[in-house]
């Protein structure tokens, strides 16, 4: 039963916990605010979207996402500028995205009337949660799970598109070092690792609390097959600085196509800075590391934006990178986050205005 694309049924929450939520003190995704979005699909067809107040699921154990890990999800952002308008980055592309990662998983495509018009409501009924100033933000989690009970190993015939939200600040409290992948692996060749599948988060969790236990925060994944070629970190694309010239792994049907990380493309061809989109080697970046001429390495995503790299390890090596007055990671963060906050000119139309 195909049901109205562009309603929004809203329950609203009858308390807020906005009064004990302490903005100047947020653990990233850890406070949720009052609303949040769900859409059901079930007889082959989206339903309405609804808005309730923010809780616990109630679902059948044998849902086929607790079992067959059915489960893609987004990251998005909202910023709110000077004169209190809300702004959203690039939302049309985490919306083909999650359709992307959906398709991938088999999962029925979302509308794209009920993603906007569902987030949209949810955003302005949360608006004073999205605080001022650069830094804050409204971390957006859109994801979709399979609902429908059952252990047979087939996709689901139900689901919930639901949407998330969670004040925000930094990512990473402190500073980040990597260790480059020699044995573990977070994609390959024909799998998910395009898609924002939930699985390829968890599947790193294990090989990153190794790296931890060894002094770094995330691990750069090498290609499945050789472990010669930097790909993707755990919760970033990233980016190689050798001299100036700036370097970074083409995507493929292993590596996030991430938004901050086409931005961050864009961005250095319209100031005219060497990039090159192509294979980088384990080999040439330790090389350079020796040789000096490695000037930087950082990763970029939507949670975390820009993020330095101060140092990295690898054949149970470690080197440091140089503390750089005017590093890229610098200059794209703050180019981003102006556009982010309406504070610079829009020249990519990235910026897209909750009304
Ligand atoms: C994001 O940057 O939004 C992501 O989805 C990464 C996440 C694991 C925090």
């Amino acid at each position: 039963m195909e049901t109205s694309t562009n309603t929004v049924d809203i329950q609203k929450a009858a308390t807020s916990k906005i009064e004990n939520t302490d903005f100047n003190n947020l653990a990233f995704g850890q406070v949720f605010t009052d609303h949040m979005m769900i859409c059901d699909y079930k007889d082959g067809a989206w339903q309405t979207p609804k808005i309730r107040p923010y809780g616990p699921l109630e679902m059948d154990p044998s849902a086929k996402v607790f079992h067959y890990g059915q489960a893609v999800f987004e990251g998005m952002k909202a910023f709110k500028d000077e004169k209190d308008q809300i702004w959203l980055f690039r939302p049309e592309d985490n919306f083909d995205r999650i359709n992307k990662s959906s398709e991938r998983l088999a999962i029925p495509a979302f509308p794209k009337e009920h993603f906007f018009a569902g987030m949209e409501e949810l955003l302005k009924l949360e608006k004073d949660w999205i605080k001022k100033g650069f830094g804050n933000s409204l971390y957006i989690r859109p994801f979709v799970i399979a609902t429908e009970a059952g252990v047979s190993a087939a996709p689901a015939k139900e689901y919930k598109f639901m949407i998330i939200c969670s004040p925000a600040q930094a990512y990473y409290s402190g500073e980040v070092r990597v260790q480059f992948s020699e044995k573990y692996s977070r994609a390959a060749d024909g799998g998910v690792g395009f898609a924002k599948a939930a699985g390829n988060y968890a599947a790193q969790f294990y090989p990153t609390n190794l790296a931890k236990e060894e002094g770094f925060q995330q691990i750069i994944w090498t290609d499945a097959s050789s472990h010669d070629y930097l790909e993707e970190a755990g919760t970033m694309n990233i980016f190689f600085r050798i001299g100036d010239k700036l370097i970074t792994a083409p995507t493929n049907d292993r590596i996030l196509d991430g938004i901050t990380r086409k931005s961050i493309i864009s961005l250095a061809k319209e100031f005219n800075i060497d990039l090159e989109v192509r294979r980088v080697s384990v080999k040439e970046i330790v090389d350079a590391a020796k040789n000096g001429e490695l000037k930087e390495i950082f990763g970029s995503g939507t949670a975390t934006v820009v993020n330095p790299i101060v140092g990295f390890g690898h054949g149970g090596e470690k080197y440091d990178l140089p503390k750089l007055e005017d590093s890229y990671a610098g200059f794209f963060k703050d180019k981003l986050t102006k556009i982010q906050y309406n504070q610079a000119e829009d020249k990519f139309n990235w910026r897209y205005l909750v009304k």
